[in-house]
């Protein structure tokens, strides 16, 4: 039967018009609503209605996507006027212009306020099982007890206070208790030796110091307080040392020193320095890099939130030491700003044996894990049964940072760890970044993990890779030098003391960018890979360090190398072989620390150089790797033969030192 062909046809299409309005609507409301429940700012951001156009808002319209979420996530005394000021070509970078925040305020009070008892710090101390747990009233207390004793005695904002201490809660409220009272923090890695202590000092032109009696760590108890004491004897500018308690020992006090460290916060401007961080350059120098207040406290927080969807409740465990800049932003001021509970590891991987992580994952009930691949690659040794052992059910993401992690210790990571249940998140980015800026999170909970990639963009985040003539690279699938095309709240304003220097570093190479110093592959779906650093920056023991400074004090022995050292003698050294090794190793952990002691030292003639007389590092990496096929074109070398000395004394080495 024929049906009338209007009406009917009319009803048959507004009917299932309806029907896919109404399908579609739903669909958006839900897509909006996720969205929405994932990142509430995301709900006044026009057109956004699914991740992947967040990320695309968050890029092409990044100073409204920081405004949204500056204004959600911090408390701000004076709001700002301007979202940025920025000058990538000139090294100029503004966040937030106008506004004024206290960041232990945003850290603490404001948690005070809706949950006092919640847990902010687990001090996992060296000696295991003996964690200490400390709320948020009482970090507040803390901090605030230590904030009106500096105050007491001058230190005034814009200050500068050097903190030598190990991880823990009394470090935590140091740093706190500076940025209440708006002086700023130095915190310098408790391994550093007196020299390196001083020389950090010196630059900061720190006039207090911050340490405890001693630290204790795999169970060796450290003379910190004796450190400083040697290092403050060539810092004429320190005025006064307090000392805290870290073991029963009384230790020596002088005038300098006011012992037990145990407010009204004072209104920091949005640009006002939070910190200097001193960290490796290709030069023999550490360069005090310098972060402001707000800009990155919101990019620590936003970081932490959403590359380890970290929530309400979690407990988060950074195994990083507070002297780095993964201690700084993700054991401290991340979790703090989201009002989390952070743990503070003390110890190392190993002691009191290899289960340590995955006994204090259980113990402490650890939700996101976060570690560096040198520990993984060492722990993935001591073979599956340390992990078994324990239950690691509450584990939800596991991160990496530092350097490339291999393949197999991501799948070890992935696959032992996490019992193939968690994402593993390797985490790229630097001192100079202030927090992650490539991570395959986030993303969609079921987004592909290639295992050793960092991958993914975070929020706002533009990487771009350069050819050797500084062009841009549109394409996928290649490799170049990584760049960041244009700026984000968390990045570094500066060197302190030597912007000049800052400039030359990061704006020049390719200006308009920030130069990273890394290299990267851009895979065929557009992933990134880090593929290494493009200068004389090494990672050893996952702490970085340029081989520069290893040299500058090898130098002063009168020899010159690089952590396996190549080293040159002048004619007239006398001492040879074991004992010249011996004094080698003493000179570099005086000067810098132990672990940037070498471990293997090659005595050569002398060192393959091109005509220009650049040492070809490249060469020495490659016969160091025994990848003689990778040593690559050698026709810029001066003198070839050099290459062939080096690999014969290499081969002779091998066998002999451990
Ligand atoms: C390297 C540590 C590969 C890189 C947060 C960078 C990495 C330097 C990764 C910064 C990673 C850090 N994959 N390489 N996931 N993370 N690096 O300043 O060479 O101590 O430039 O900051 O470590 O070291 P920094």
């Amino acid at each position: 039967m024929w049906l009338p062909c209007g009406g009917t046809s009319n009803y048959i299409v507004t009917h299932f018009r309806r029907r896919l309005f109404k399908a579609y609507f739903r669909d958006l409301g839900r897509r909006r609503c996720n969205v929405a429940a994932f990142m509430p700012e995301a709900a006044g951001f026009d057109g956004v209605s699914d991740r992947s156009a967040l990320q695309e808002f968050s890029v092409s319209n990044s100073e409204s996507f920081w405004a949204a979420v500056a204004r959600q996530r911090l408390s701000w005394i004076r709001p700002f006027h301007t979202v940025q000021d920025c000058d990538l070509s000139r090294g100029e970078i503004k966040w937030f212009v106008g506004g004024q925040l206290n960041v232990s305020v945003n850290c603490l009070d404001r948690h005070v306020h809706t949950c006092p008892e919640r847990v902010a710090l687990i001090w996992e101390r060296d000696e295991s099982g003996s964690e200490v747990k400390v709320t948020y009233r009482e970090l507040l207390e803390m901090t605030c007890r230590l904030g009106n004793l500096l105050r007491r005695h001058g230190v005034k904002r814009g200050d500068c206070v050097t903190i030598y201490m190990p991880t823990c809660p009394l470090a935590v409220a140091s740093m706190l208790a500076c940025a209440r009272i708006g002086a700023a923090h130095n915190v310098v890695f408790a391994g550093f030796s007196a020299e390196a202590l001083a020389e950090r000092i010196r630059d900061a032109q720190s006039g207090t110091v911050i340490t405890v009696n001693q630290g204790v760590r795999g169970g060796k108890v450290t003379e910190l307080k004796k450190t400083v004491d040697t290092a403050v004897q060539s810092c004429p500018a320190v005025q006064q040392v307090f000392v805290a308690m870290r073991t029963e020992n009384p230790v020596a006090m002088t005038a300098r020193d006011v012992e037990d460290v145990v407010c009204e916060p004072a209104a920091m401007d949005s640009e006002d320095v939070l910190f200097l961080l001193y960290t490796s350059g290709s030069t023999g120098k550490p360069k005090g890099l310098v972060h402001t207040q707000a800009g990155y406290l919101l990019y620590a927080a936003l970081t932490h939130r959403y590359v380890f969807s970290y929530h309400d409740g979690d407990v988060f465990g950074c195994v990083a030491d507070i002297g780095w800049i993964t201690g700084h932003s993700y054991s401290v001021y991340g979790p703090l700003a989201n009002g989390g509970t952070t743990v503070l590891f003390e110890s190392t991987p190993i002691y009191p044996d290899p289960g340590r992580y995955w006994e204090m994952v259980q113990r402490l009930k650890i939700n996101q894990f976060y570690g560096a691949p040198t520990a993984i690659r060492l722990l993935l040794k001591y073979g599956d049964e340390w992990v078994h052992k324990y239950d690691r059910s509450t584990l939800k993401t596991l991160g990496s940072v530092g350097e490339p992690i291999n393949t197999e210790a991501w799948e070890w990571y992935h696959r032992v760890v996490g019992d193939g249940r968690c994402p593993v998140v390797d985490t790229w980015w630097q001192t100079e970044t202030g927090g992650i800026c490539i991570s395959p999170r986030p993303s969609d909970a079921d987004a592909e993990i290639v295992p050793g990639m960092a991958m993914r963009p975070f929020f706002s985040i533009k990487p771009t890779l350069m050819d050797t003539e500084g062009k841009v690279l549109t394409s996928n699938d290649v490799s170049g030098a990584l760049c960041i095309a244009q700026p984000w709240p968390g990045m570094a304003r500066t060197i302190h003391n030597n912007h000049q220097r800052f400039i030359e570093t990061y704006c020049r190479p390719h200006p308009g960018y920030f130069f990273t110093g890394d290299g990267a592959y851009r895979s065929k779906e557009g992933y990134y890979q880090i593929t290494g650093r493009l200068d004389d920056v090494i990672n050893v023991s996952g702490h970085r360090i340029g081989t520069a400074e290893i040299e500058d004090v090898l130098v002063r022995t009168s020899l010159s190398p690089g952590v396996y050292a190549f080293v040159v003698l002048k004619n007239d050294v006398e001492v040879q072989g074991a004992a010249l090794c011996q004094q080698l190793n003493n000179m570099v952990s005086k000067k810098i620390a132990k672990y940037a002691c070498p471990d293997f030292i090659q005595f050569v003639q002398r060192l393959p150089k091109t005509r220009s007389g650049k040492i070809m590092r490249r060469v020495l990496r490659k016969v160091v790797e025994r990848d003689l096929d990778g040593v690559g074109d050698l026709s810029t070398l001066d003198d070839p033969t050099a290459v062939q000395e080096i690999i014969q004394g290499h081969g002779d080495l091998c066998g002999k030192q451990p």
